[in-house]
């Protein structure tokens, strides 16, 4: 009997070949902001997303955060790694999302981001207890972290290490469990095969790879600079 996840997903390159023809019902940049500001995010989310735009002028975008407690509500996530604490406007998405009693592990190398974030959940009544903040190189940290722990992991740290953030959370995930990665369009850059710049590169590398290691199934979801979520089988 044919098994489409044998098929799945798709060989393609992910950047020069197999485009969906131009069709006249693919979403423009209307519907996509109206996509973005559709949904209402808890307060302590949307209040550290506005703090994050004033004090660094850039924050995960309204969807992407909506997107965050969606997919860890979905899970009901108890065991959360995240790369790239930043102001924690993530961190408290995910919070939004998981299980009360789910822990997330977050990864930041500069712990006076850490610092910021961890008054932020302090903040928003998360209990200590549950996130365990770890400064340190991404690279040096998550090898030490259990393998088949976890139920999510989302990426947003450095975009040169992303290859090697989804080898690691290949390991890091149980099966079942969701690797979502931000910045994957890198600022509308990686769809057009003319950009080379190191970054835009890399991308197109962690797309194929995610595709390569074959044991995930991915969708691109095209809110904010582009999240990748794939579930490990
Ligand atoms: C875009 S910010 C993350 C924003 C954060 N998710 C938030 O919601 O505020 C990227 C973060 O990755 C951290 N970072 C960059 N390179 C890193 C690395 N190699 N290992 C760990 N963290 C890194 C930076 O210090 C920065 O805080």
């Amino acid at each position: 009997m044919w098994d489409a996840r044998l098929d799945y997903p798709p060989r393609i390159n992910c950047v020069n070949a197999h485009r969906t023809p131009a069709v006249a019902n693919l979403l423009d940049s209307e519907s996509l902001s109206l996509a973005e500001d559709y949904v209402y995010l808890p307060d302590a989310v949307r209040q550290a997303r506005e703090d994050a735009l004033v004090s660094l002028g850039e924050a995960p975008s309204n969807g992407v955060c909506a997107a965050l407690v969606f997919l860890a509500r979905m899970l009901d996530a108890k065991a959360v790694v995240e790369v790239g604490t930043g102001a924690g406007v993530t961190g408290l998405a995910l919070f939004a999302g998981m299980n009360p009693a789910g822990i997330l592990t977050s990864i930041d190398s500069e712990a006076d981001w850490q610092l910021e974030a961890r008054q932020a959940f302090t903040a928003a009544g998360i209990a200590p207890r549950r996130f365990r903040t770890i400064a340190g190189v991404a690279l040096d940290v998550l090898p030490k972290l259990s393998d088949g722990a976890y139920d999510m992991v989302f990426v947003n740290g450095d975009k040169l290490e992303y290859v090697e953030y989804v080898a690691q959370a290949a390991r890091l995930l149980r099966s079942g469990g969701l690797l979502v990665l931000y910045d994957i369009l890198w600022r509308n850059l990686v769809a057009n095969p003319r950009n080379e710049d190191d970054e835009t590169v890399i991308m197109r590398e962690t797309l194929q790879s995610v595709q390569d290691l074959g044991d995930f199934t991915p969708l691109l979801i095209p809110l904010g600079s582009g999240l990748l979520a794939a579930i490990k089988d």
